[in-house]
């Protein structure tokens, strides 16, 4: 059928094109822009990754039981829905027809069941690999020059999520490797969470939103006090490159590891948080303490890392080891997070100029660690007394007249 427009009406349907196009939303023409074609990340991911306390020595019956776990502890509820299995879940060699092969003394049902349990329990199932000829730990293959079959194959498996890490990649640059595997995943017909793990090496921020759905800016986390803080310092240089669809990442979490004090593991918890980082869990979720589950069920700071304007933070002041972090959030609101890095006890204050609100402006402070609003209403500033290594989190609501 022939569509046509008389001479006459065209100047008006041009004007009419023009105002429909700027009736649209800002924001959705942005996250559309932003958004890999697997339109996934549109908040950063959530879940749970075997590295940073399993190392290589994992199991289908421990992932089936960490499963069972997220959902019975009420983390699935959360929103922690991704069980990411990491390095060394495959044998040394591929089979006949070059397809990688489950590790049969420990995945001996094979990924395929893994996947339909994992999804059972209304969780998804996210694998790792390596944009090289081996993945890092040497124990098992890489993907490169296998890019089409592995992700068909880990489509075929119901994966959700794949982790591409970046040892023995050759010397070729992580911007001709990557991209193969984008087009893979895209070819493979599943949508698949695509993170990228180049460690930060050729600034992925810069490039990253095009090929996958986070990309790591740093080296690996250790469960220290010291590593954690230069992870988070690292990849606040590129908080403007965060968006929905793709967002920096700092590694996963160290919360319930054992290495950091209480205290030390909230501003972790804090920072990754405000940083929009993704939230994945690097503890035996089978058997957290009480202080992890306060830390790692706190909705009120989830819902900070998960809040749909998808702006990170950034560190607004530092005074020696005294920070503020602060970032805006939808409803005109703004997250506030000021450390005490110093090994002893101090005050510090955040002022409004320093984070985006008009200095005259009265503020509704909400804790988000004591679970509680403050009776004033704060203008210009805010000041709070911190104890060494510790923190305190706020969402700022400003009184508008
Ligand atoms: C590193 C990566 C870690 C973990 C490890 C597995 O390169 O950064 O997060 O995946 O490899 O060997």
């Amino acid at each position: 059928m022939e569509f046509r427009v008389s001479k006459a009406l065209l100047p008006i349907v041009c004007i009419l094109l023009v105002i429909l196009s700027h009736a649209l939303p800002i924001s959705a023409a942005r996250h559309r822009r932003n958004m890999l074609a697997n339109d996934l990340g549109a908040t950063p991911p959530m879940g749970w990754n075997s590295w940073n306390h399993f190392f290589c020595d994992i199991d289908e019956e421990m992932v089936r039981a960490t499963a069972d776990a997220m959902v019975s502890t009420g983390l699935a509820n959360l929103g922690y829905k991704y069980i990411n299995i990491d390095d060394c879940w495959a044998e040394k060699e591929r089979d006949a027809k070059g397809n990688l092969v489950p590790k049969k003394s420990t995945f001996p049902s094979g990924i395929k069941a893994l996947a339909d349990y994992v999804h059972s329990k209304g969780l998804k199932l996210g694998i790792y690999t390596d944009a090289g000829t081996y993945t890092c730990s040497g124990t098992m293959p890489g993907a490169l020059g296998y890019e089409e079959q592995d992700a068909k194959t880990f489509a075929e498996w119901g994966i959700d999520y794949l982790k591409y890490d970046n040892c023995y990649n050759q010397g070729i640059n992580p911007t001709d490797r990557y991209p193969v595997m984008t087009r893979a995943l895209r070819n493979a017909g599943r949508p698949i969470f695509f993170s990228l793990c180049e460690w930060g090496d050729m600034h992925p921020a810069l490039w990253g939103y095009q090929v996958g759905n986070s990309w790591r800016t740093t080296s690996d986390i250790q469960d220290t006090w010291d590593s954690m803080m230069s992870k988070a310092f690292e990849n606040e240089v590129y908080a403007d490159y965060a968006r929905p669809g793709g967002w920096n990442d700092p590694d996963m979490l160290e919360v319930g590891n054992g290495g950091m004090t209480k205290n030390e593991y909230i501003v972790h918890f804090s920072l990754w948080a405000i940083s929009k980082a993704p939230l994945l869990i690097g503890c035996d979720v089978r058997d957290m303490s009480n202080d992890t589950k306060e830390i790692l069920f706190n909705k009120e700071v989830i819902d900070v890392n998960q809040d749909k304007l998808g702006v990170q933070a950034k560190r607004v002041r530092q005074e020696g080891d005294l920070q503020v972090w602060a970032g805006p959030l939808s409803g005109y609101r703004v997250a506030l997070l000021i450390i005490n890095g110093l090994n002893s006890a101090s005050s510090m204050g955040a002022k409004w100029e320093d984070i985006g609100l008009p200095p005259n402006t009265p503020v509704i402070a909400r804790d988000l660690w004591e679970h509680k609003t403050l009776e004033t209403q704060y203008v210009g500033g805010l000041s709070v007394d911190l104890e060494s290594h510790s923190c305190k989190m706020f969402v700022l609501t400003p009184v508008l007249s």
